[in-house]
This record gives C-alpha cells, structure tokens and sequence, in this order.
C-alpha cells in the first residue's frame, strides 16, 4: 500500500501566519503538524509515500524530511499546481499509485488512540473498496457528516450540511483500494468549486463498498485549520505526553519500532537535537 499527505492547503483560515509558510510546516505543540499524518501512515506500516506540495514550496519539505532514508522509508514530493481539492490528490498521484492500494493522510489532521495502529492494520487488509472512520463531534457542520441508518450502517455522507443528519464525521484519512484514481477522475466540482472527497466516498457507498469505522471515545481527532483549533490541538498533544511519557508521532521512535532503523542510527538522530526534549527522548530511546 502507498501513501500521500496532502500537504497543499494554502492554510488561509490562519492568514497572515502562513503567508510565508504552508500550514503542515508549523508547529503543532513540539513538532511540525506533517509528523502526525506522517506518523499515522508509518504506523500503518507504510514505507512509500508522496507528499503533495504548494507550487514553489517544495524546498522547506525536503529541508524538514528529507527523502525519509533517516526515518526507514522513501518520501517524494509533487506540487499540486491548482487547489481543486481533496480527491485531486489521486489524479496529482496517479503515477505514484501506480497499480497499488493507497491511503491519504490530510496534513493537518491529529489522531490518537490505544487501539490506533491494530485499527489502521485492520484498515490496510481491506484490499476490495475503501475504509473511512467516523468521530463524534459537537458540531459536525464544518466537515463531512455520515448518516447511519438503524443497524449503524452507512448511508449517506454530506460535505459541510447545515442540516447535519449525525454529529459522526468523517475525518482526514482514507483507506482505498486501487479503483480511486478511477473514481476519482469521474468527480464533477462541488458548488465551492472543488473536487470532493466525499464524493469519492459516496461513490464507493453507492456500490456497497465503503467501510466506516466509528472511533470510540478512546479515540481524539482534531483538525487544526484555525487558530482555535490548533491550540487545542497543541494542548491536546502536550497532556497526552505529560501523562503518558510519550511523544506522539515521533516518527524515529515509529521506525526503531518497526525495525527500519538501527538504535544506531536512532542514537545519532538523538545527537542532533539533543538540546531539545526530543532528542534527548530519542537518546533514551536508543539506550533501551
Ligand atoms: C475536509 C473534507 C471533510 C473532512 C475534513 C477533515 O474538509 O472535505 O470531508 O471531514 O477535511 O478535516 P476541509 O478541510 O476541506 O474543510
């Protein structure tokens, strides 16, 4: 399976602080908001994976990541020339997905939970249509809202409704098996001119082949496309941390535990940074 970040969003909700920086680049509390898409795919078992990019902002990915040889997996990067939306990653992707399953990661997404990567694992083994999850919110008006019927199936999912049919959204990562790219070169704009994700996703309902996973309330999901939303996103991950000891998508911790790096090379990773919690993190890390 492959994987792309979407990475793109000119971030004009937070104008003017991503005027001269896209939006994954800032700091989501200790680290930049891309390490937790990324660290979700990773955790997923994922090695090859696709950034998209802003036109001309290229450079300062690479300058962060790299071609992701220090984290045990192989990241390029391609500009999205236009915005037209969500589902344009798979067309922007095409030749990255090639003949292969693909998930999208949206680069300002946060998740967290025990269960995470058994329920990510168990999201990869659906070869035949698409997996999405489902997270209660109190106000589901800004996303993608899923509608249950009585046997908690899926049947229906409406982008930003002002009449939402549950408070079940559907959050930025998308499990799909080869067909998307079809799928998603079918997808006619919305009426805000975008190519939808949700119109992927109601197409694979249509032909009984989506998956909607409901997260728990073991589960925290932010999207950290405001202000407001990021410091709550930043909170979120700085008590997580400070009650469990552990840093939430350190992406060298992730690769030591899959056995893509040596403590080696983990210990070296902790060197750079050692002035910091993180690296020092690393560093014991790498003792263990
Ligand atoms: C996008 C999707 C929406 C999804 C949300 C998750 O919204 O269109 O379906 O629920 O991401 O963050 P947007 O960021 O375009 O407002």
């Amino acid at each position: 399976m492959k994987g792309i970040v979407l990475a793109a969003g000119k971030g004009t909700r937070l104008y003017p602080v991503t005027k001269p920086i896209c939006k994954p680049l800032l700091p989501l509390y200790d680290k930049p908001m891309i390490y937790y898409p990324l660290s979700i795919l990773m955790m997923a078992g994922i090695r090859d994976i696709l950034v998209i990019v802003p036109p001309d902002d290229e450079e300062p990915f690479k300058k962060l990541l790299g071609d992701g040889s220090q984290f045990g997996i192989s990241i390029t990067y391609k500009e999205q020339k236009v915005q037209r939306g969500i589902a344009d990653a798979f067309l922007v992707g095409e030749e990255f997905i090639a003949d292969d399953s693909v998930c999208l990661a949206l680069g300002d997404n946060l998740f967290y939970g025990d269960g995470m990567e058994e329920c990510l694992a168990k999201a990869c083994a659906n070869t035949n249509g698409a997996t999405v999850f489902g997270y209660y919110v109190e106000d589901p008006r800004p996303f993608g809202v899923v509608e249950f019927d009585e046997n908690l199936k899926a049947v229906s999912i409406e982008e930003k409704p002002e009449n939402p049919k549950s408070n079940y959204i559907v959050p930025g990562l998308y499990f799909y098996d080869n067909n998307v790219v079809e799928i998603a070169k079918n997808v006619k704009p919305s009426a805000r001119g975008e190519l939808e994700i949700t119109s992927v996703n109601n197409d694979y309902l249509a032909q009984g082949k989506l998956n909607v996973v409901t997260f728990g309330e073991e589960y925290e999901w932010r999207d950290t496309g405001t202000a407001d939303s990021l410091v709550d996103a930043a909170v979120l991950v700085r008590d997580i941390q400070k009650r469990t000891g552990k840093q939430l998508a350190c992406l060298e911790e992730i690769a030591f535990e899959k056995g893509w790096i040596t403590a080696q090379q983990l210990k070296s990773l902790g060197e750079q940074m050692k002035a910091t919690t993180y690296g020092q993190y690393l560093l014991k890390l790498a003792e263990k």
